[in-house]
């Protein structure tokens, strides 16, 4: 089956990119974006779009020409941040710092350095039966129900699990863990109300007292865990001085693995479960051969890529696909469209287990900012599927979904995807 997308009759000029039904469901838009302008800029906002493939690389393997000091947008969501939001930040928190994902070299190369070694393919390949483990407890809480919802019940879960446990934060912090995480991806959203930016703001203070805390603790009693290095590795900074990290620092860090790493995870997991149940003909392929399970998990990522869109800023007057581009400039990349780019990949809207070049999506971004966790991301769900394809038989869709993606400009994924299935 394929996603069945209708053609946009909208003229482009009359779309609002913010539109909360459109960033749900931004297929048709996309395609229009790829086959009438693939560099557009929209006359309401000002904000170009690009959506095809080859240029999204272009911007995005360019960090010189196109930024990404995108904090402040980033924060705000691409609208209006209330002045008592930032008040609450001011006078009960720590400031934000641009660390990695929205720093630019030379800063982001020293930060990153130092956090790679934490997510190194070495380092990840051993966490497969730890990941075994986790995904076993978890399918153990509802499995005699023989049903369950995919998004609360698993998919949240393991990367929740495997995170606290690399953070070395105990799991019964979990709850506070997960609203922290929900109230950093609506901060993203650029859907959120005054007071919702005052209580996620609210949010972030208590995420940073919480680990400033943890932080303290670990520079006297260091353990083998992402918070104790944190707290005690020297890096070198961009001035070509070694020191410890800052507070404000470490939590910019600590926060952005968080939030890059639990809701991204868990929409592909949700996802895959929702094209393999709506894919029969799949299902049995993967059901039948595990070898395939890999290539499914890339289909995955390339259909929902759940960061669908990302922000960037021109440094300088430039041109891309023939379109200039003044220097200051804000733009989306829309990683989403490009993983749909008919140019790249055959019929693109189809869910193919077997698809030969899916591995050549673009849902781990690309050039200097590429995801930081996608060996762990890929672990996970390498690991998880065939012990869940194993113990979660005859999976169907049981009552109450609505198949409705929350809106959020940059992250995608279904909140919530109810199933029934067979105990083996
Ligand atoms: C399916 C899961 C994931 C997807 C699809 C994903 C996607 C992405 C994308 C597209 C970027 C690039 C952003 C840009 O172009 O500026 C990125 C960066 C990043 N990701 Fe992920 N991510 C996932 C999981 C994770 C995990 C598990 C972690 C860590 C625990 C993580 C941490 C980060 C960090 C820290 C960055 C910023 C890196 C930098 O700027 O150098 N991500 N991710």
């Amino acid at each position: 089956m394929s996603e069945a997308i209708k053609p946009l009759d909208e003229d482009l000029e009359k779309i609002n990119i913010f539109d909360p039904e459109l960033m749900a469901c931004p297929h048709a838009f996309f395609k229009k974006l790829r086959d009438e302008a693939p560099v557009y800029q929209d006359p309401n906002t000002g904000i170009f779009q690009v959506s095809k493939h080859e240029l999204i690389c272009k911007v995005a393997r360019d960090a010189k020409l196109f930024s990404n000091q995108f904090g402040t947008i980033q924060r705000s969501g691409g609208g209006d941040y209330p002045q008592e939001a930032a008040d609450i930040m001011a006078s009960d928190g720590y400031p934000p710092v641009d660390t990695m994902l929205t720093a630019d070299p030379p800063r982001h190369t020293s930060y990153r350095s130092l956090v790679d070694k934490a997510f190194s393919p070495a380092r990840v390949s051993d966490m497969g039966p730890e990941i075994e483990d986790k995904i076993n407890f978890i399918i153990d809480q509802f499995y005699d129900q023989g049903k369950c919802d995919v998004s609360i019940d698993i998919a949240q879960q393991l990367p929740v699990r495997v995170i606290a446990e690399q953070l070395g934060v105990p799991l019964e912090d979990y709850d506070n863990f997960c609203g922290w995480s929900d109230a950093f991806v609506q901060q993203l959203s650029g859907t959120s109300s005054p007071e919702e930016h005052i209580a996620i703001a609210k949010q972030l203070v208590q995420f940073q007292q919480y680990f400033a805390n943890k932080l303290k603790e670990k520079e006297n009693n260091s353990t083998d865990d992402i918070i104790s290095d944190l707290a005690n590795l020297d890096f070198e900074d961009e001035n070509g001085k070694n020191r410890k990290l800052e507070t404000a620092e470490q939590l910019s860090i600590l926060q952005q693995l968080l939030v890059a790493g639990n809701a991204t995870t868990a929409h592909t997991i949700t996802e895959a479960f929702y094209l393999l149940i709506s894919n029969p003909d799949q299902m049995e392929l993967v059901v039948n051969d595990h070898s395939l399970i890999p290539n499914m998990v890339e289909e995955a990522l390339r259909l929902l890529t759940p960061t669908n869109n990302m922000w960037r800023i021109a440094t300088e007057d430039t041109e891309l696909g023939g379109v200039d581009i003044p220097k200051g400039s804000v733009i989306l990349i829309r990683y989403g469209s490009g993983n749909r780019d008919e140019d790249l990949f055959e019929n693109p809207d189809k869910f193919d287990v077997t698809r030969k070049n899916a591995r050549r999506h673009i849902a781990f971004g690309q050039g200097i900012h590429v995801c930081l966790g996608m060996n762990l991301a890929r672990k996970e769900m390498y690991t998880a599927f065939p012990i869940i394809l194993d113990r979660l038989k005859n999976m169907r869709f049981s009552e109450g979904n609505n198949f409705v993606y929350s809106p959020n400009v940059l992250l995608r994924g279904l909140d919530n995807l109810y199933i029934e299935f067979d105990q083996v």
